[in-house]
């Protein structure tokens, strides 16, 4: 007997949203398409609901989640804001930015993993922030991965992963930008630093704020302990397959491999290739590549090779977002 699956997959008619934002006021989870990758959502002021998100991911309660809203209008509910923050906000959002700041007491500890501080965004998916609207609350939501995993940038990757775990998936297409989103830590406004890099660009946030936005180095191979950036977890976004990162691919490396060996260049290479080479982008287009990213290594995940060889990408923009995910997911 064919089992009939748990999850529904929803468009976003005004029927639909309407009926998730019950679910979600009614302490729901819930997987929400955003231009970075699809989320996995629940009311951020219930710590009942926010619970079945740890549970749903595998995820740690020492890894705070990042609260969504709809407008600037609601940035004090949740945030303390200051200055620097009211001016990126201004530039970047709607957008792929968020912003560690000082919690007000309504954020249940649950999501800042009892941390003083809380992670806020809003989102540029214009069916989620509908979604935000419409629940009257804002949404806590990580990355709909199980814990370490792949992030998920259509809502059949959630399907695949959550199906069994969760009831109902917002459908929004493909997220547009692949990666998930820049995080900044502005609980002092005056020593801004970059937790996570992102489409958004640590120069873009120094030529915004007026002053350099240093990279928190610290990268921690544990997930037990409570961190300042627990996003920077060494070992994340990372398939089954072992990964190895290289510079360059060069055709000679190529040849002297065997054909269990997947090839992933950022750009298509010249002249005909073997069937275990692979790219992200035709011409090699960073924002292109990183939209693509995700979805490609999940790809080469599931297709049997024995291991996945990737470059580095080159260059400015995107460049240092891809070579991030590409490290995580390559480290032991
Ligand atoms: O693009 C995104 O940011 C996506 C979409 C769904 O919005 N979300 C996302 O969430 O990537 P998540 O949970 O996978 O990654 C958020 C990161 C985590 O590593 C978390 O530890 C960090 O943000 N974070 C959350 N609250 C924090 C806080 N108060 N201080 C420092 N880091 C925080
Ligand atoms: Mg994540």
């Amino acid at each position: 007997m064919k089992r009939t699956p748990k999850v529904r997959l929803l468009k976003g008619t005004a029927k639909n949203l309407a009926f998730l934002a019950r679910r979600l006021r009614a302490g729901e989870i819930v997987g929400v398409p955003t231009e970075t990758v699809y989320g996995l959502a629940a009311d951020a002021l219930n710590p009942s609901a926010c619970l079945k998100i740890f549970e749903a991911k595998g995820r740690p309660t020492t890894d705070p989640l990042i609260v969504h809203i709809a407008s600037m209008d609601s940035l004090a509910e949740v945030a303390v804001a200051n200055p620097a923050a009211i001016k990126l906000a201004k530039q970047f959002w709607p957008g792929p930015l968020t912003m560690v700041l000082p919690k007000t007491p309504v954020v249940p500890n649950l999501v800042t993993a009892n941390l003083p501080s809380v992670a806020v965004r809003i989102p540029a998916n214009r069916l989620f922030r509908r979604l935000i609207k419409l629940t009257g609350r804002p949404l806590a939501a990580p990355s709909a991965n199980p814990f370490g995993y792949i992030s998920p940038t259509t809502a059949e990757h959630v399907v695949a992963n959550l199906g069994t775990k969760i009831k109902y998936v917002l459908d929004g297409g493909a997220a547009t930008v692949g990666l998930e989103s820049t995080i900044i830590d502005l609980r002092d406004p005056n020593r801004p630093r970059l937790l996570r890099p992102g489409a958004i660009t640590r120069e873009e946030l120094a030529e915004a704020l007026g002053q350099p936005v240093p990279l928190h180095r610290r990268t921690s191979t544990k997930s037990s302990k409570s961190q300042v950036a627990p996003g920077s977890l060494k070992r994340h976004y990372s398939p089954q397959t072992p990964m190895q990162l290289h510079r360059r691919i060069s055709s000679s490396l190529v040849s002297r491999g065997q054909a269990d060996e997947a090839w992933l260049y950022i750009a298509r290479p010249r002249g005909p290739q073997p069937k275990n080479v692979f790219w992200l982008d035709l011409h090699g287009d960073l924002n292109l590549a990183a939209r693509s990213l995700f979805a490609r290594l999940r790809e080469l995940d599931s297709a049997g090779f024995r291991i996945i060889h990737a470059e580095n990408a080159q260059g400015q923009g995107r460049a240092a977002a891809i070579n991030d995910r590409l490290r995580r997911a390559a480290a032991r």
